[in-house]
């Protein structure tokens, strides 16, 4: 099996570190050949705050993954978490070069690196610039330019930027772990490739991703990601909640919650049939499922109240036309898509990827990342940009500056 085959994609959660691995049939499409999970240790609300333990978490997920493919992994595609993520539109213009007026894809890579010309505070540094449209001409809408004719090529672009710090430990765990960083995306892209239709990304939805210390809202519209934020809520607080409530440890708190969690009354029965103990393994108690509902309902609740709230800021009091997508350990939560449609007053449903043996909303940000990078650059065409990978390819160029920085510090 040879490298160019083969795509990896790092979900570093708060709760879980995720690897997925997939393979590209000679048809193009993705087969899912490994798979590696482990409880984040060192992550605190998307936030790395232990570099030895998430490395070692990131070791017990990719050790996982490879025994499963039987190869070792060298790149990864690794998400970002979008609590110190900016977002804004930029504009760049050049001159078509050849001289027949044929746009090529150097053109293009130009009129991107035009929009990447903006004045950034010093702490931080663009990840990614995702064109929105392109005006040839003045004729715009223009999805891709390349073969075109025109004098003038100009672009409407979202730049991503990130806090340096957060990138460079990020790196720092991937790189310390073994790993190289092939690419950056932002787990809401991600999340976009695998749980939303063409159609709802171009009417407008919202996507939550309910995680396990956080909840990313991500706003699609126009076929792009146009709005994102991030709550530092999440299942993990359901948890707490439970255990205090419950008197009980956060290991069968998370049991409870996870087997019998429900977030709706009709869901839960009232027969007192669930054995708890206390913290110290003694004083069992039994409770019925409708005592866990009285616990989780308020929190998860408040959740959608924030993300109402939230959406809200975004500009969107009513619901856009595509309504509002969950994807995330917490969408599992049964009877939560119910009180998530009266929270929000519109249709509510869960993706998933669609692959055996990982389908479940839990993986939808590691399949997502595959998919993400292998549509948006393509095995073939990354091969053929190894060359200014060379020269300097903006991510590659990236990943060696803030890896030489982070050298110099450590070293
Ligand atoms: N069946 C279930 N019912 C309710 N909650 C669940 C279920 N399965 C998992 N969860 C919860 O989902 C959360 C983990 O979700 P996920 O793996 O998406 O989080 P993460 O990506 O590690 O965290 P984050 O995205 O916040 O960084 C945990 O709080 C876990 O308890
Ligand atoms: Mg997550």
């Amino acid at each position: 099996m040879t490298k160019r085959d083969i795509l990896a994609g790092m979900d570093i959660g708060t709760s879980n570190i995720r690897v997925i691995v997939g393979e590209i049939a000679s048809d193009g499409s993705i087969n899912i050949i490994g798979v590696g999970t482990s409880p984040s240790e060192g992550i605190k609300k998307g936030v790395i705050i232990d570099l030895e333990q998430t490395v070692e978490s990131i070791n017990r997920a990719t050790a996982e993954a490879e025994r499963m493919v039987g190869a070792k992994i060298d790149l990864a595609n690794v998400g970002i978490v979008g609590s110190h993520i900016g977002l804004f539109t930029s504009r760049g213009v050049v001159a078509v070069a050849r001289e027949d007026k044929e746009i090529t894809e150097q053109d293009v890579e130009r009129v991107l690196q035009a929009a990447k010309v903006i004045a950034l505070p010093q702490d931080r540094e663009i990840i990614d610039v995702i064109p929105r449209e392109f005006i040839i001409d003045d004729y715009d809408g223009i999805r891709d330019p390349v073969g075109m004719l025109g004098v003038r090529l100009e672009v409407e672009a979202m730049v991503i930027t990130g806090s340096m710090t957060s990138l460079r430990n990020l790196l720092r765990c991937v790189n310390m772990a073994g790993y190289e960083v092939s690419n950056l995306v932002l787990n809401a892209l991600a999340n976009g490739e695998i749980c939303l239709t063409r159609d709802e990304k171009e009417l407008g939805v919202f996507l939550l991703d309910l995680g396990g210390g956080t909840t990313e809202i991500s706003l699609f519209r126009g076929g792009t990601l146009q709005d994102l934020s991030v709550l530092p809520v999440g299942g993990d607080h359901i948890t707490n909640d439970l255990a205090v409530g419950l008197r009980t440890t956060f290991e069968l708190a998370e049991r409870l919650k996870v087997d019998k969690g429900v977030a709706q009354a009709e869901m839960a029965s009232a027969e007192c049939d669930i054995e708890i103990e206390g913290i110290s393994g003694k004083e069992k108690r039994m409770i019925s499922a409708i005592d866990l509902y009285n616990f989780i309902e308020p929190r998860v609740q408040e959740i959608m109240n924030l993300c109402k709230q939230e959406m809200g800021r975004m500009g969107y009091s009513n619901m856009p036309p595509g309504g509002v997508v969950l994807t995330g350990g917490v969408s599992l939560m049964k009877g939560i898509s119910e009180l998530a449609g009266e929270t929000f007053g519109c249709s509510v449903r869960i993706a998933q990827p669609s692959y055996l043996g990982v389908k479940s909303p839990i993986y939808s940000t590691a399949v997502g990342l595959i998919h993400y990078v292998y549509r948006n650059q393509g095995l073939i065409r990354r091969a053929s940009k190894r060359q200014d990978r060379r020269s300097g390819g903006f991510l590659y160029n990236l990943w060696r500056r803030l890896k030489n920085f982070v050298t110099e510090i450590w070293e």
